[in-house]
């Protein structure tokens, strides 16, 4: 390593021990020594400790109960190596104080009873036992006292809180859950949106005061950052975007912003999208894998970080070919700060832990090197 690496390295650490977490930093969009790597989904399937705890409980037990849900969370990061642990829960943990029962059908994904969709169904939605959701503050807590002491490198862990996004949240009350995610067209969820702006309103009004209420007991509790899960946006055009969920998710953003975290927002397929969704004051924006990182990042912006954005795919390809699309990203990042290492969307099922723990100590290592640095 050259004189001027070293130095250049002893500065940046000093500024990022000052900090607390280089994760954090970069959300801020603030000069950090290396690029700070996660992953959506680092909990999952494709790891066989996680697969050990669900044999013997199913994923709502693992969610509602604090001590499995923040082992299972602990474990990936450390695992891993990385810089950040999002919290072991789920987008649709929410529905069941607002009276809204759901499943978990294997294969299928989630499954939502009786789905919402007239004004008096919307009517009948509570929005005042947000408390009974205090099980997923209590798991941060255990993380957040697991993680206190800074690590070797005296860098903090960051925590990662996390709801879904008044769009992605409604699409499955309104589709029941069957859409499957990303596959279908949400018929039933734009005709709400078009037809009964009555239902439509409500419905948004109530999933933010939710939202809000539920984020807060996560900062309380020690959430760094929050994410804000809007995965199925790419199915709306801009124009109804704007005209639908721009303003409702700016709200929510806003409100989660005055509890004192920086805020990251996610969507998939959202190239057309991402100018839109940084006018939501979000600090980051997450990228999916479709547009290069340096467009994605162009198109939100120089006010936003950006978080992204490898194609989880890549994670099953041979090494060189892996390593090749790591250092693509970090090149097109080029060490600007405001840049947080991870995949355009989650872990898959079947995905080789190796290549997962390959890829944190590439991007620790490319990074803090500057070498991908133009
Ligand atoms: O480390 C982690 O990221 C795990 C924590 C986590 C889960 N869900 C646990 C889970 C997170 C961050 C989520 C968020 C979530 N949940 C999203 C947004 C993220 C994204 O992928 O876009 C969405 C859309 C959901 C809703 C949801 N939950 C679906 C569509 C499914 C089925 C997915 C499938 O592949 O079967 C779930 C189930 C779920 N939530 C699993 C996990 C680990 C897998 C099921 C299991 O363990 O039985």
């Amino acid at each position: 390593m050259s004189d001027a690496i070293v130095e250049s390295a002893a500065v940046t650490s000093i500024e990022a021990g000052s900090g607390g977490s280089r994760f954090v930093r970069a959300c801020l969009r603030r000069p950090v020594d290396r690029t700070p790597v996660w992953f959506l989904r680092q909990a999952g399937r494709y790891m066989p400790e996680y697969m050990a705890v669900r044999k013997h409980h199913s994923l709502l037990e693992i969610c509602r109960t604090p001590e499995i849900a923040a082992e299972v969370t602990i474990t990936a990061a450390e695992r891993l190596g990385v810089d950040a642990a999002i919290i072991f829960a789920d987008l649709l943990l929410p529905f069941t104080p607002m009276g809204l029962d759901f499943e978990f059908v294997a294969g299928e994904g989630p499954v939502v009873h009786t789905p919402v969709r007239t004004l008096e169904h919307v009517k009948a939605l509570r929005t005042d036992r947000v408390e009974e959701l205090q099980y997923v503050a209590r798991a941060i807590e255990q993380v957040a006292t697991h993680f206190a002491a800074p690590r070797a490198d005296g860098d903090e862990l960051g925590i990662i809180g996390f709801c879904g996004a008044p769009w992605t949240l409604a699409g499955y009350m309104i589709e029941g859950g069957k859409q499957g995610g990303g596959d279908r067209n949400y018929i039933e969820t734009k005709k709400m949106m078009y037809s009964d702006g009555a239902a439509w309103s409500l419905l948004m009004e109530k999933i933010v005061t939710v939202l809000v209420a539920y984020a807060q007991q996560q900062v309380e509790a020690g959430a760094d950052v929050i994410q804000v899960f809007d995965s199925w946006v790419g199915k709306l055009s801009v124009r109804d975007y704007r005209q639908y969920c721009l303003g409702w998710t700016t709200e929510l953003v806003e409100r989660i912003k005055t509890l004192g975290v920086p805020v990251i927002y996610f969507g998939v397929e959202t190239a057309s999208l991402l100018p839109a969704m940084s006018e939501t004051g979000a600090d980051v924006i997450g990228l999916d894998w479709r547009t290069p990182l340096d467009a994605g990042w162009k198109a939100v912006g120089a006010g936003c970080a950006v978080q992204g954005n490898l194609d989880p795919i890549a994670l099953f390809a041979k090494e060189d070919v892996l390593k090749e699309q790591v250092r693509e990203i970090l090149t097109a990042a080029n060490g600007r700060p405001g840049h947080i290492f991870n995949l355009g969307h989650g872990i898959v099922p079947g995905t080789p832990v190796e290549n997962v723990i390959l890829v944190v100590e590439w991007v620790k290592e490319l990074s803090a090197l500057g070498v991908t640095q133009r």
